[in-house]
This record gives structure tokens, C-alpha cells and sequence, in this order.
């Protein structure tokens, strides 16, 4: 459920209709409702009552200031990965023990900025950087709460560059080592370990990929136990997936995915924490975007978007789907046509959609494609210098920029001409 509905025949956000937003910032644009978000986030809270738990929002879905300031505020915790979201967390509000710290590759500069500015665990993915951190932590005098991320070799049955549990995957420890492993990390007097970490991957739309890992996991808890370390809490990682095409089955509800989580791991006493980011942010935004032309090619129409691969890379990396929907409401009985929806860019990759049935648009008419609040604005570009688009944040009948678009001299003077050129 969102808050993006047709209200007299107008695509509205909350109470905002949306062509009073585009008259004011100009397409193309992002938008989220925070309604939606603070729905989500709360769905996943309320899906773990009972249990002793964290939710941290993975901001890399959708790491706006404003965003994070909601999330802080409704009382979530956050999970980063780079030194860069470390930063954006800690600007937004964060407190240091609501910040876990993800991530194959973790620098020693972004471990030496975490641990001084506070952290709840660093989710450690292989043994040199174990060593790494307990050499950045002794060096600050400091004693890093870790947890190692598992990887389970579990099949999480969703797009290839998404899956990170299978045993070819960059991601984490094999768990058939994870007791060898922990036993080293144990030895290191510069951590601290709490407990165990795991994520399979992103957009999962079926719950046994889930359960089986957190069996997994589960098994080895005990096992770490019995072999003298104190487990307390268990990062259950993120990736349950939203309905992106309505005419597919719902993936499962939070509060299914809650209920699993209780029933495989509450036996064990440990804090749970989750990392969703999709379910909280996909389907709390819409990228709206102009009709620039509509164009007849051999035997289809193209419709030409303000919009492109570059603000919304989906489409083009991953085959993505985005629903695409006119912000006028077609009135009963309009007859749909097949446009192929494409972007300016210069590469058949600009491609949104082929032959995807809309009512008949014409130039000057907005769309907005829906579930584009994760993994949107984030993963954009200026290829082509194209601006990055604004982002605009709703709230009942109230709107704001929460990032506002450059102009081409902003972009244009961060290069420098070197003085011997
Ligand atoms: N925790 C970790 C360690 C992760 O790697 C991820 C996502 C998450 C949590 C959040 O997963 P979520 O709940 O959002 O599924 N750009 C891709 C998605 C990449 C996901 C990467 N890791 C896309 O647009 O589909």
C-alpha cells in the first residue's frame, strides 16, 4: 500500500496533486510521501514485537538527509555501508549505537571514522579485514563490536546481481568456517564479538530462501556457544521484496517474514536486527517525468521522456520493471496503446519499457513510474550532464525539495583545467 492515488482524476501524493509539484521544480523529479515511509518502517517494528530488536533502514536504498531524519525520528537504526553513509548517518541524527557498519571491502580510514565517532557493530565479511579493524581498534585505544556475516550457500531465487548467499558470491565467511573463523576473532584483543550476520540478497519474493539461511544460522549459534562465545545478537540482513508489476502474486508481507523470523530464531534469546531497505523506500516514491515527444518508428511509438537511464538506472541494468502510469487518469473505456518508453540518452539501453500499454500521451503530458523510491536517486548519474533530478519530500498537503537540481556551472566547475594545459 502507498499513498500515490488518482483524486479527481489527478495522480496525487498524499494531498499534493502532483502537477503542482512538476509546476514548481520542473520534470523530471523523485518524490516520496512520508506517510508511506513511516508505514513501512513500522510494519517491520510492529512485525518483530516481542522480541528484543533493531530495524536499520539500509540507507543505500534511499540515503536522503530527509529520509534518515524520519527514520531516526520514528526510532529506526541504520545500516551503512561506506564511509560516505557513515557520514550521511551521523549528519541526519543518528546515534553511534543505532549504526551498523556493512560491507565487503571496509577501509581502514572508514573503521578508524566509525570508531571514533561511534558505532554498534561492524558486520566483518572476511579474515584481513578482521585483522585490519582489530589493528585500527587498538590503535585508537578502542574495542570494536563485531559480528561475521555468514555466508549460508543458500539459493535466494531472485535476479543474479542481486544474490549475495551462494557460495560464489564476494559476501561473507563460508559457514562451514565460520567456528574457525570466530575462534581468530575471539583471540583479537581489539574486538568484541556479539553475534552473527547474514544477508542473501535483495528483492526476494518467497520466504523459504529466508528460512533456510536463518536455520543456518541458527545451527551455528549454538555451535558458537557451546564452543564459548557469547552471541547476542543476530543481523539478519534485508532484501524482502516488493510487488513491482501489480499483476504478479504480492511477495510476502512484513509481517509473515516477522513471524518466520520468531518462530525459526526466538528460542535463542538473542536481539534481532534486520536491514531492510527496498520495502521501506520502493514503494514510497515515484519519478515523474515529461513527455518531451511522441515519436512513430517502424511499426511502434516511441514515447520520448525528460527522464532517462541516468535517473532511474533499473530498467537498464537489471531488466528491471517499473509501472508507468499517466498522471491525468485515463477516463473509463480509453483505449491503451503500445509505447515502447525510452529516454534522451544517446544508447538503446535508455530503454524503460517496450511496448508497454498506456492510454494515448502526447507531449507535455506527465507519468510517473512507481516503486522508484529505492534504489532510484541513489544510483543515478549525470551521464550525459544531465543534472541529477530533485528530490521532493510530501507530507499531507505539504511538499519540499530535500535536494535540490544543479545548474550546468555547478557541474561544470567541479573539473579543473590543470594551469599546464
Ligand atoms: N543489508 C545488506 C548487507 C545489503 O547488501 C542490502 C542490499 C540490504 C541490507 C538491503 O536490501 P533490501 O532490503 O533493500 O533488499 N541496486 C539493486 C539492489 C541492491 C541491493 C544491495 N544490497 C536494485 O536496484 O535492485
Amino acid at each position: 500500500m502507498d499513498h500515490f492515488l488518482y483524486r479527481n482524476g489527478v495522480l496525487h501524493a498524499e494531498d499534493v496533486p502532483v502537477p503542482r509539484i512538476a509546476a514548481a521544480v520542473g520534470t523530471p523529479f523523485y518524490c516520496y510521501s512520508t506517510a508511506t515511509l513511516t508505514r513501512h518502517f513500522r510494519l517491520f517494528d510492529e512485525a518483530l514485537a516481542g522480541t528484543d530488536h533493531l530495524v536499520c533502514y539500509a540507507m543505500k536504498a534511499n540515503s536522503n538527509q530527509a529520509v534518515l531524519r524520519l527514520m531516526a525520528d520514528l526510532g529506526a537504526g541504520v545500516d551503512v555501508v561506506s564511509g560516505g553513509e557513515y557520514a550521511r548517518a551521523v549528519a541526519a541524527g543518528f546515534p553511534g549505537d543505532r549504526i551498523v557498519f556493512s560491507g565487503v571491502g571496509k577501509t581502514r580510514a572508514e573503521m578508524r571514522a566509525a570508531l571514533s565517532g561511534g558505532i554498534r557493530q561492524f558486520n566483518l565479511e572476511s579474515e584481513p579485514e578482521m585483522l585490519a579493524l582489530n589493528e585500527v581498534a587498538l590503535s585508537l585505544d578502542k574495542v570494536a563490536p563485531v559480528t561475521v556475516r555468514v555466508n549460508p550457500d543458500v539459493d535466494a531465487k531472485t535476479h543474479e546481481k542481486i544474490a549475495t548467499g551462494k557460495a560464489e558470491n564476494k559476501f561473507g565467511i563460508p559457514i562451514a568456517r565460520a567456528r574457525e573463523v570466530f575462534a581468530e576473532a575471539a583471540a583479537l584483543p581489539g574486538l568484541r564479538v556479539v553475534g552473527v550476520d547474514v544477508h542473501i540478497g535483495s528483492q526476494l519474493t518467497d520466504l523459504e530462501p529466508f528460512r533456510q539461511a536463518y536455520r543456518k544460522v541458527a545451527g551455528l549459534t549454538e555451535a558458537l556457544r557451546a564452543d564459548g562465545h557469547r552471541i547476542d545478537r543476530l543481523d539478519l540482513g534485508g532484501g524482502l521484496g516488493i510487488p513491482y508489476e501489480r499483476s504478479n502474486t504480492a511477495p510476502p508481507l512484513p509481517v509473515e517474514y516477522g513471524d518466520m523470523i520468531k518462530r525459526e530464531l526466538a528460542g535463542l534469546g538473542c536481539e534481532i536486527e534486520i536491514e531492510p531497505g527496498r520495502l521501506i523506500a520502493g514503494n514510497a516514491g515515484i519519478l515523474v517525468s515529461g513527455v518531451i515527444y511522441v515519436k512513430s518508428g517502424e511499426g511502434r511509438d516511441f514515447l520520448i521522456l525528460d527522464a532517462a537511464m541516468n535517473d532511474l538506472l533499473r530498467p537498464a541494468m537489471y531488466g528491471a520493471y517499473h509501472d508507468i502510469v499517466p498522471v491525468a487518469e485515463p477516463g473509463p473505456g480509453v483505449d491503451q496503446h503500445p509505447y515502447d518508453v525510452v529516454g534522451p540518452v544517446c544508447e538503446t539501453g535508455d530503454t524503460f519499457a517496450r511496448q508497454r500499454d498506456l492510454p494515448p500521451l502526447a507531449a507535455g503530458d506527465l507519468v510517473a513510474f512507481r516503486s522508484a523510491g529505492a534504489y532510484g536517486a541513489v544510483m543515478a548519474s549525470e551521464y550525459n550532464t544531465r543534472p541529477l533530478i530533485p528530490e521532493v519530500l510530501v507530507k499531507d498537503d505539504q511538499f519540499a525539495v530535500i535536494r535540490r537540481r544543479p545548474d550546468f556551472d555547478e557541474i561544470i566547475n567541479r573539473d579543473t583545467i590543470p594551469p599546464w594545459l
